[in-house]
């Protein structure tokens, strides 16, 4: 919260839902590692220096010469249906078949997550959430007041046994969904198995429930093999959520849902309360980006960039961080998520972090209850190598330093 606004006379006025709203630690922190001097790890900021410009002039010019009375009109709250089709495209380039009409273009796929509370959620319901999560579905899905129910991540991806044992026990109401981030998690970096996948949808039919897949990052893998999204595997039980923001831009704030019939007509008319359509000009931009095969040239130059950017990373967190640390080791996506023992605060940590010119998201923001202190974000895909080299030896003096300390005060037996 920006200094002026520490007293706010309006207090009063304010919906319940607003009271609910946290201001996100990833959002005031930009302001700070925006700053040129700082090497930022924090945001999760693609690379757009790699987009070249002349494929850009070229979509926007055919856009421009052929349809800008359309383009800069307003147009159909559920997308444009050309662009629908070339979204098709994008999703079979991870398999998943589908019709255009079951897609509802939105406004980034944050959209897709705020419009998906809002449908689903009454205050005081039951949603399952992977610990740690993407704070920007928090920050949807905190105004409508759910009860979150956490389940833990690991090497494979959201603990499915650990949401069976929940289920079985019943000791949590029927929850309206399971949110999850399958492919290269933000921040877990982590990708669920077949095998945990296969399971997961299994448990959907079982306990009749709903699951949101949200899949910013399956394009973006550079190593390994694509693995089936859940979506592929029961239409009915799973809403996708997608976005072109990681494979073109997220300034065109592009995203969608795919979603079964009935929940496409609510989301369609809650949107259009929300923004009555998505912007035409970004729709029809993204529409010849992908119709002139420039996604595909872009998703090409990415992947090496990110790739030889992660693997700077973890040459330097091996080099840098103390031996009690460990981390993710991501076969895609943008991030590597840390664990640092139990006895540091990563939150008490930024500010000296931020003092040596390096920034990273604390790992309590990934979490509903604000737990997970001891883990950080890190970001590979913005910063380049040299960067990545030396604002990992920032960092790593930072924790040996805060290792010692906690140390010499004997916090590391309490
Ligand atoms: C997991 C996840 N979901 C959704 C989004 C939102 O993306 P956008 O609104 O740009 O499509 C992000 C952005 O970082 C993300 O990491």
């Amino acid at each position: 919260m920006s200094p002026e606004i520490i007293f706010d006379p309006y207090t009063n006025l304010y919906s319940k839902a607003t009271s609910l709203i946290k201001s996100s630690e990833v959002r005031d922190l930009m302001s700070v590692t925006g700053r040129s001097d700082v090497i930022s790890f924090a945001g999760g900021l693609p690379f757009i220096g790699g987009l070249p410009s002349e494929d850009i002039t070229a979509a926007m010019d055919t856009v421009i010469r052929e349809s800008y009375t359309d383009a800069f009109q307003y147009g159909e709250t559920e997308g444009r249906p050309p662009l629908k089709e070339m979204l098709v495209e994008v999703m079979a380039g991870e398999g998943l078949h589908c019709e255009p009409e079951h897609i509802l273009v939105t406004t980034g796929s944050q959209q897709a997550l705020d419009l998906l509370a809002r449908i689903f959620i009454n205050p005081g319901d039951t949603i399952i959430i992977e610990g740690p999560t993407y704070v920007g579905a928090l920050a949807a899905f905190r105004p409508a007041d759910p009860s979150f129910v956490t389940i833990p991540l690991d090497e494979n991806g959201v603990v499915v046994d650990r949401l069976e044992e929940l289920l079985k026990t019943s000791r949590v109401s029927r929850p309206k969904f399971v949110y999850v981030v399958p492919n290269f998690h933000n921040p877990g970096g982590v990708t669920m198995s077949e095998e945990r996948r296969g399971r997961l949808v299994q448990l959907a039919e079982e306990f009749d429930l709903i699951i949101i897949e949200d899949n910013p990052y399956g394009l973006l893998r550079f190593e390994g093999e694509p693995l089936q999204t859940l979506a592929s595997r029961d239409r009915r039980r799973v809403v996708y959520v997608g976005t072109l923001s990681k494979i073109i831009s997220p300034g065109i704030r592009t995203g969608w849902a795919l979603a079964p019939p009935p929940i496409f007509e609510r989301i369609a008319t809650l949107k259009q309360g929300a923004d009555l359509c998505s912007p035409s000009l970004s729709q029809m931009f993204a529409e010849q980006y992908i119709r002139q095969g420039l996604w595909k040239k872009n998703l090409e130059s990415l992947r090496p960039i990110y790739r030889s950017r992660r693997d700077a990373m973890l040459r330097a967190l091996a080099e840098y961080f103390p031996e009690e640390a460990t981390w993710t080791h991501p076969q895609g996506g943008l991030f590597i998520w840390v664990t640092l023992p139990a006895y540091v605060d990563t939150t008490k940590m930024l500010p000296l972090a931020i003092l040596q010119k390096v920034a990273f998201v604390p790992g309590s923001a990934f979490f509903a209850d604000g737990t997970g202190v001891n883990h950080m974000r890190l970001n590979f895909s913005f910063a380049d190598e040299g960067s990545i080299d030396e604002g990992i030896k920032r960092l790593g003096k930072v924790i040996n330093k805060e290792i010692r300390l906690c140390r010499a005060l004997g916090l590391d037996t309490v």
